[in-house]
């Protein structure tokens, strides 16, 4: 038999397996557009630039606003829904019968490793336990609004009223995330540092750095399938693997040396111590005004605050596994919002968005605004 015979052959047979894989995996979901042997691959390198929007539409398309996407060769397989009722399933009501699973574990695993993100089963259990007790504690509130006023009284205001005075426009997006990754770092290590310009530190410049690369590549391996390529990468620690693997590094060496420099300081003493947001653009649930920025409708006729079920709006998760750190999440943001608009007016420098021509975003966990948010400040008066 010729060459060609067996790789048409072959070629036949791949797509029969396929398409009976894909049959038996779930016999009634809606799969737009899928190619027997690519899936969806094509058409998610054509939407590259405007994932969410893509996906956004295919949910609105799909009668239960529910979807299957296939990678190439059968590789991967995702079931994405805006359907609260099916939210509420997977969260709430049979919370045990889902977990991470293997393609989530093996993209992430790299950084997160068996952390409470990762982990499922009792490992995650024992982990949110510990994890719901620390968050609970006064002390642990306490020492998270310290640390907010910190950052905010030492750096972010003086940082922005320096702006106001020299005129210059400000990246606020990049400033908000350095301030956010300051504080976090702070309340976790319980060490003061920053990477504010000129109070910054170029350690932990270091380190923040590391931290968005190793979340960019991280978060795209969950969207893409784990191809023999990937594999290789990782072997010979080269490419984006070799940029993970450095940037874990930077991370791990972070923390070693706040642990060993915390244990030094206790030698001394000598003391002992013990991602959700394509819900918010269905019609169906949020009425005909659903793509408009329209802080009202969170608010009664009376301008009582009206919550919405987390199933329907789960941007903080919801069920069990809801994140833990909504809270002080809320604190943090209520608390820069208030003195951040209480001293200055800002003036968006970019064109004007919107919802016609919204912003451009980046592809990262984050959902970042292409490019930044620049604006003016003003001093009030
Ligand atoms: C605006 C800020 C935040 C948002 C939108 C947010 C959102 C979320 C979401 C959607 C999850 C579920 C992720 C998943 O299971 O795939 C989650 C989990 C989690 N979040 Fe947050 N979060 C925020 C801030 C924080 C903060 C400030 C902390 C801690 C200081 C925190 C700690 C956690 C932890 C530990 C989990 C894992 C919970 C588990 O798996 O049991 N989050 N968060």
């Amino acid at each position: 038999m010729e060459i060609t015979h067996i790789a048409v052959l072959f070629f036949l047979f791949t797509t029969v397996l396929l398409y009976a894989r894909r049959r038996r995996a779930s016999p009634s979901a809606y799969c737009p557009h899928p190619h027997t042997v690519l899936g969806n691959t094509v058409e998610f390198i054509r939407n590259r630039g405007r994932f969410f929007d893509w996906y956004t539409d295919m949910l609105r398309a799909a009668p239960s606003n529910t979807i299957e996407a296939w990678g190439p060769f059968g590789a991967s397989h995702a079931v994405t829904t805006a359907d609260p009722a099916a939210v509420d399933h997977l969260l709430r009501a049979k919370f045990a019968n889902y977990n991470r699973g293997a393609q989530f574990r093996a993209a992430q695993s790299d950084l997160i490793g068996d952390g409470i993100f990762g982990a499922d089963g009792r490992l995650w259990s024992l982990q949110r336990k510990l994890a719901s007790y620390a968050f609970s504690s006064r002390s642990l509130r306490r020492f998270t609004q310290d640390v907010l006023a910190v950052h905010l009284g030492r750096r972010l205001l003086p940082f922005l009223e320096a702006a106001a005075l020299s005129g210059e426009a400000v990246d606020l997006q990049e400033t908000l995330r350095r301030f956010a990754f300051d504080n976090i770092c702070h309340v976790a290590f319980g060490v003061e540092s920053s990477t504010f310009l000129e109070w910054g530190d170029p350690q932990h410049q270091a380190l923040f750095k590391a931290f968005d690369t190793a979340v960019e590549i991280s978060f795209m391996r969950t969207l893409t399938p784990s191809t023999p390529v990937r594999k290789l990468t990782k072997l010979l620690n080269v490419g984006k693997s070799r940029r993970l693997r450095e940037a874990i590094g930077v991370i791990d060496n972070h923390a070693m040396s706040v642990i060993e420099a915390k244990e030094a300081t206790q030698r001394n003493n000598n003391q002992a111590e013990g991602d959700p947001d394509l819900l918010s653009r269905m019609e169906k649930l949020w009425s005909e005004n659903f793509l408009e920025f329209l802080p009202e409708r969170w608010l009664s006729d009376d301008g009582e605050f009206v919550a919405v079920d987390a199933a329907q709006y789960p941007v903080f998760h919801a069920g069990p596994r809801a994140c833990p750190g909504k809270e002080m999440a809320y604190l943090q943001m209520k608390t820069v919002a208030a003195a951040v608009l209480r001293r200055f007016t800002l003036n968006v420098q970019a064109p004007t968005a919107s919802m016609e021509s919204p912003p451009a975003y980046e592809m990262t966990g984050g959902m970042k605004i292409l490019g930044g948010l620049h604006v003016q400040l003003k001093i009030r008066d």
